[in-house]
């Protein structure tokens, strides 16, 4: 192993558990954990051995041992947080997705070059050892091109109400499919041509969601042809009922020669393989103890040998142009070319 980074976690919620839990697990010092809320703050550090704990960020970020910030705040503090961290001479591991707009990313990008800092951006599922075996047999011609892939999510409204708000996580479009559109990149090895998607509000009228101002889309229909032929297909609802049962259909992905079917894109374990008229086999695969460690160690080996960051700004710039063209062809019907779309954002 290289060197024990120092590193101070932002934000004691889901995502703090386990970026607290990754990096302890893959040989690193979390020094502090932050939360706005100090019980919640509280209770992960002493959970997890921390010694100490912050309310607020900006202080957090400035203690002379942090020398790596990993932020786990809802999408709106991406950037500040990674601003004032550059800033104050700090490398930054942050949470998907990059930034709601590319203003936002273009500012945080500034700040880190400027400051001579690695950012590094958490697609944590996308080291999934199921994705990388697929891309194996599809690299390897196994299933034929082009290929389909779909991919589908179902579920009731989030009990964390900021994923609905569209000026706060933006609903399950940027949230959530940012997971899938990193996996069709790497998958087809190509970027988005084309742009399609269909979008629709589902949980009007909720009590729960009544003081949000504009409710995120919680529903689509996306359909992205990529330069390679090969077409992802993402449906998704979080705008279910409370306790809805109805799951969503496995991961599955074909071609004119076979296919492959199951849980790829969150440390899946398994899948099925089909080629033409052979049963099906199945492929096993071992699991990460934790796909955040597995980040974390990716990240560090690239600071420890003075390299950029491997997941970084670029993969996050082109899946928020996807997430933005996919918006932008659900308020207008049309169909998004996304080379002409993703132009104007570049500089
Ligand atoms: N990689 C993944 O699989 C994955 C999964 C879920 C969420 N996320 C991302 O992680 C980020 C956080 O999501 P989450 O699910 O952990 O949210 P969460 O609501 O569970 O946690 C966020 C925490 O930040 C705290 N907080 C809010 N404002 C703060 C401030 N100004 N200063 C300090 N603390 C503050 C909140 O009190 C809360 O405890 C989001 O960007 C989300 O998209 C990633």
């Amino acid at each position: 192993m290289g060197k024990k980074w120092k590193v101070a976690v932002i934000g004691a919620g889901a995502m703090g558990k386990m970026h607290v839990k990754g990096w302890q697990l893959a040989g690193h010092e979390v020094v502090s954990v932050t939360d706005i809320v100090p019980e919640v703050a509280k209770e992960l550090a002493d959970s997890c051995g921390v010694a100490r704990i912050h309310t607020d960020f900006k202080e957090a970020i400035a203690q002379p041992d942090v020398e790596i910030v990993s932020s786990c705040l809802p999408l709106a503090l991406h950037a500040p947080v990674t601003i004032f961290a550059a800033e104050h001479g700090k490398h930054v591991f942050s949470e998907k997705p990059l930034a709601a707009t590319f203003e936002q990313a273009d500012a945080m990008e500034a700040a880190t070059t400027k400051a001579g800092v690695q950012f590094g951006l958490g697609f944590q599922r996308n080291f999934s050892r199921a994705i990388w075996k697929a891309k194996e047999y599809i690299d390897a011609g196994t299933l034929g091109r082009p290929l389909f892939c779909y991919n589908d999510s179902i579920a009731e409204i989030r009990p964390k109400r900021v994923m609905h708000d569209d000026n706060g996580n933006r609903g399950p479009i940027m949230d959530l499919g940012c997971h899938y559109f990193i996996m069709w990149m790497t998958l087809f090895g190509s970027l988005p041509k084309t742009v399609y998607a269909q979008g629709r509000v589902l949980a009007t009228d909720r009590e729960e969601l009544a003081h949000i101002k504009k409710l995120a889309i919680d529903t689509a229909n996306i359909t992205v042809e990529f330069e390679s032929g090969d077409v992802g297909v993402f449906s998704v609802s979080w705008g279910m009922p409370p306790k809805f049962k109805m799951k969503a259909y496995n991961d599955r992905i074909y071609g004119p020669k076979g296919g492959i079917e199951g849980g790829l894109n969150n440390n899946g374990k398994k899948f099925s393989l089909f080629i033409e008229d052979q049963p099906a086999e199945e492929v096993n695969v071992e699991g990460y103890q934790s796909l955040h460690a597995k980040e974390f160690e990716e990240f560090t080996a690239a600071l420890d040998a003075g390299k950029p960051a491997p997941v970084s700004y670029a993969q996050g710039r082109d899946v928020l142009a996807l997430t933005l063209a996919i918006f932008e062809s659900i308020d207008t019907g049309k169909v998004v070319d996304y080379k002409s779309f993703y132009a104007q954002f570049q500089k």
